[in-house]
């Protein structure tokens, strides 16, 4: 591990390894009784905290804010499917248990229609700048023109590779095809005796669906749009149009690519069970040539002890050698229980403001890996060093936006996307099948939601 690494095993008593794993639960921290005083005592909830940035941070605010603020972090579920059941149940019900939590960027459209988030518009424009923000992250915290969240990290699909098992096969570079990842994977396997070539999330679970997704762009292909008409200059109103565009030949070809990974043996059948944990943990124990994954990932690698000249990251693969690569939107925004009353809400914009400000941001990046959503860090040539991850997330960020369709009603979307494309993966529809079946489904679901 080189001498600049930002994670020093000695600040990490936890094995990282076991608990990415989910072998190990941090347990929740709390400060004791005595120091909370009269403060104001607030909730801030999120995904597990492996590496505990986020408790340090928490701690080093409640220590900054003594006796008017205390924050007690609550660790939410792995993943976001299930933390998004967490979430919904508390924030319909009412309850006011939770008054910060971290939102995935898939979410602020159910959550702003339903009211159950706080409208940080004007609090967003009276203290934050816009424009120091990464577009994209933003746009994810934006619906219907007002602001719902405020980008804490951003995320975006990437692949990660063995450079030490391409170099061994004589291969200087990682693939921009899919057709050459396969045939690289295939040859490595056999000369390195590894296991599995590519390995990726196709379970049926929310990272699927992001994975169908990245496959269909891939090829060129889309899965449905949203468009905002806006009338009325003194009073506007704004009106949505859910469009499905995914019955297309190229979004079958997408889908075909990854069915043919698997028929061809680059990728294990086992992938369609496959979700983050048990493909990183191929990756981790040296059964896989090949990872999609999320940028996290370049952290718990050198973590595990992995070298740079052992591992490289890359665009995922395009379809064609003129086609595009299309990693997916991904990352967290923070956002405001509406239940939670003015002293606790005014308590929750300060931990906002705190958690995503330049000095945080920037922390949380040398320590986690997590990809900041600030433009003017990814100019930090220092930040740049320690986080080699951040050049490949910006340049992949900011050729061209893939994200996921923006909709109140995206889980319902969603759950069809990762079902289909995880019939595909098992062979039960061709690519052709699926984009038949997701264009009647998606145009149902826009009915029914009309
Ligand atoms: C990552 C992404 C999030 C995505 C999830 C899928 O956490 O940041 O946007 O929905 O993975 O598993």
């Amino acid at each position: 591990m080189k001498s600049s690494c930002r994670w020093q095993r000695s600040r990490f008593p936890l094995p990282l390894f076991a608990a990415v794993l989910g072998l190990a639960t941090m347990p929740m921290l709390a400060a004791p009784l005595d120091a909370r005083g009269s403060a104001t005592e607030i909730v801030f909830a999120s995904g597990p905290d492996d590496i505990g940035i986020v408790q340090r941070l928490v701690d080093a605010f409640n220590e900054s804010n003594r006796g008017a603020i205390h924050v007690t972090w609550r660790q939410m579920d792995r993943e976001s499917d299930a933390h998004r059941r967490q979430l919904v149940q508390e924030l319909s019900s009412g309850a006011g248990g939770i008054h910060l939590f971290a939102s995935d960027v898939i979410w602020t459209a159910e959550f702003a229609k339903n009211r159950w988030v706080e409208d940080l518009t004007r609090r967003f424009y009276k203290t934050l700048d816009r424009e120091a923000f990464l577009a994209p992250a933003l746009e994810s915290a934006t619906y219907r023109l007002r602001i719902w969240g405020v980008p804490w990290h951003t995320d975006t699909g990437l692949l990660f590779y063995r450079k030490d098992m391409l170099a061994k096969s004589g291969f200087t570079a990682p693939p921009t095809t899919w057709e050459e990842l396969s045939r690289m994977a295939r040859k490595v396997m056999q000369d390195s005796g590894t296991r599995h070539g590519f390995v990726f999330q196709g379970a049926e679970y929310e990272g699927g669906a992001a994975n169908a997704a990245e496959f269909i762009w891939s090829a060129g292909g889309e899965l449905m749009t949203s468009r905002l008409t806006v009338t009325g200059a003194v009073l506007p109103g704004v009106t949505e149009t859910d469009s499905v565009l995914v019955g297309s030949d190229a979004a079958a070809r997408g889908l075909d690519i990854a069915r043919k990974l698997v028929v061809d043996k680059a990728s294990p059948a086992a992938v369609s069970s496959f979700r983050e944990r048990e493909a990183l943990q191929a990756f981790l124990a040296g059964e896989s040539v090949f990872l999609r994954s999320w940028p996290y990932v370049y952290g718990v690698l050198e973590q595990a002890g992995f070298t740079p000249n052992q591992f490289g990251v890359a665009p995922l693969p395009a379809a064609s050698a003129s086609g595009r690569s299309a990693g997916c939107l991904g990352g967290w925004n923070l956002m405001i229980n509406t239940k939670s009353s003015k002293s606790e809400r005014d308590a929750a914009w300060k931990l906002i403001r705190y958690l995503t400000a330049p000095a945080q941001q920037k922390r949380q990046a040398r320590e986690s890996g997590l990809l900041p959503v600030l433009r003017a860090l990814y100019e930090d040539r220092d930040l740049g060093k320690q986080v080699p991850v951040m050049a490949l997330g910006k340049q992949v960020l900011t050729s061209g936006l893939h994200a996921r369709p923006i909709s109140p009603f995206y889980s319902e979307i969603s759950a069809v996307v990762a079902r289909t494309f995880n019939r595909t993966l098992k062979g039960e529809l061709s690519g052709t099948e699926a984009v038949e079946l997701l264009d009647k489904e998606l145009k149902a679901i826009v009915l029914r939601n009309r």
